[in-house]
């Protein structure tokens, strides 16, 4: 077929060429946000006087029968068109003949595109942050089971304080939080419409930018036509999010990976969620998990490619800009999809209560209680880390543990110790001691969970 762009060359396009350039097996997946962009814009045209009203009625009917035909699979992209901007208009020529040569008045497939973009970031955000709701509300949910369960948290990887499993949870929650906020900041950019900027310059015609962008959904139109074509900071705003949103999952990932190993058995997580080994019959592994992990590296990636894609490139549309949409395809359906996985894996989380313990009960994580009681008796802190440091030496030279050391002996080191010291060695002792704002203490803690729950408009039992 004739390329709509074809008047003024004398050979038809190369055909390995065209499958070089065309964006088809990609863009696609915009074809719902192309459509209903060219209806807005038909309804535009006739507003204005472009086009007459049964002109408009005739080319919403087919493009909404286009739609429909697309998503039962009755109308398919093939290998031989450009891109779903003009394999959407060259059907709708089929359909209507000389009629739909006026859809494309006042536009070019530079400002098209990029209202579909945006038009698909609209919604990914939404159906983003609605993924990140049920991950929070899992979280919540489990950490409400758990604001007296200590457990030990790491420094170094080496055990530090105990805190409660609800406070740990609710550190991913935190983390969580703020990525709900970054999507929430990218969607602000989305509050314009590029749609009427044209090729880059904007039209003569009489079009009404504001009535479009209005029927699209947004505020208002951008206000400058050439950096409406040029960019893509939304997407790239929205891939930031993507990659942090994804680091945060790789994060709760290898906690769990780790946590749910052997060594540490804290958690375990239901047969259907893990796989097994082709050889080792015992292996129970955690491959979603890991998986979750490694496939961060792609939201790093696209984001890292979408900058590089912009470093340098001139003021315009530039054909480069076609690949924004490889970016978004790799890593943005698979964030949302980790999103559900992990949510998944927590409800179906089991927490082993003894595992907790045993680690929980090793009297090291009571030290730095043990400093601050002397600090509460009047020791200077530096005064109050020595001594303590001191009995932790003197237990490991003769092998005994903390735990088993009695009043008499702690008081060879400070005669301030009194019985209540004692029992700092008992987890569930030292979190109800903590009492600095954001600490595991459980009533702290469960006031912050009443809050959240609140706040996401979800009741605990
Ligand atoms: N397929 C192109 C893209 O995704 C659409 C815009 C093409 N514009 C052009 N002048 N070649 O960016």
């Amino acid at each position: 077929m004739k390329k709509p762009w074809g008047a003024r060359f004398t050979e038809p396009l190369d055909q390995d060429v065209l499958a070089f350039t065309s964006s088809i097996p990609i863009d696609t997946a915009l074809y719902r946000q192309d459509i209903f962009g060219s209806i807005a814009h038909v309804r535009m045209l006739a507003k204005v006087g472009l086009i007459t009203q049964q002109e408009r009625t005739e080319l919403v009917q087919a493009l909404e029968a286009i739609l429909k035909d697309i998503d039962v699979g009755v109308f398919g992209f093939g290998p031989e068109q450009e891109d779903v901007h003009m394999a959407i208009e060259e059907e709708l020529t089929r359909r209507l003949g000389e009629l739909a040569h006026k859809l494309h008045t006042a536009r070019s497939r530079n400002d098209q595109v990029a209202l579909d973009l945006a038009l698909f970031l609209k919604e990914a955000i939404q159906r983003v942050l609605s993924a990140l709701k049920g991950y929070r509300v899992q979280l919540l949910t489990l950490a409400s089971l758990h604001t007296e369960t200590p457990i030990p948290a790491f420094t170094h990887m080496r055990p530090a304080q105990n805190v409660s499993l609800a406070h740990y949870l609710l550190a991913f929650y935190e983390l969580a939080k703020k990525d709900q906020a970054r999507f929430q900041r990218a969607s602000e950019g989305l509050a314009v419409c590029p749609i009427g900027s044209g090729a880059l310059g904007g039209s003569d015609l009489p079009v009404d930018r504001f009535y479009e962008a209005n029927l699209l959904g947004f505020d208002m139109p951008t206000p400058n036509s050439l950096e409406s074509v040029s960019t893509r900071d939304v997407l790239l705003d929205f891939l930031y999010a993507v990659a942090t949103g994804f680091v945060s999952l790789s994060r709760i990932a290898e906690d769990f990976i780790l946590f749910s190993s052997p060594a540490y058995g804290f958690f375990a997580f239901p047969d259907r969620y893990c796989t097994g080994s082709s050889l080792m019959p015992h292996k129970k592994n955690p491959d979603v998990l890991e998986l979750i992990r490694g496939r961060a590296s792609l939201a790093i990636s696209s984001l890292s490619g979408l900058l590089t894609l912009f470093k340098g490139l001139p003021m315009g549309y530039n054909r480069d800009m076609q690949e924004d949409k490889r970016h978004l395809f790799a890593s943005y359906p698979v964030y949302e999809e980790s999103l559900r996985m992990t949510t998944a894996l927590i409800g179906g989380m089991k927490v082993n209560l003894e595992r907790l313990e045993a680690m929980a009960s090793d009297p090291c994580l009571g030290c730095v209680d043990l400093v601050e009681f002397l600090v509460k008796k009047g020791v200077a802190f530096r005064k109050a880390y020595e001594l303590v440091g001191g009995i932790v030496k003197a237990c490991e030279a003769s092998g005994k543990s903390l735990a088993n050391l009695t009043l008499d002996e702690l008081r060879q080191f400070s005669g301030l110790f009194d019985e209540s010291a004692l029992t700092l060695f008992s987890p569930m002792a030292q979190l109800l001691a903590r009492q600095s704002y954001g600490s595991p203490s459980p009533r702290a803690v469960r006031h912050q969970i009443e809050t959240a729950a609140c706040n996401e408009g979800i009741w605990l039992a």
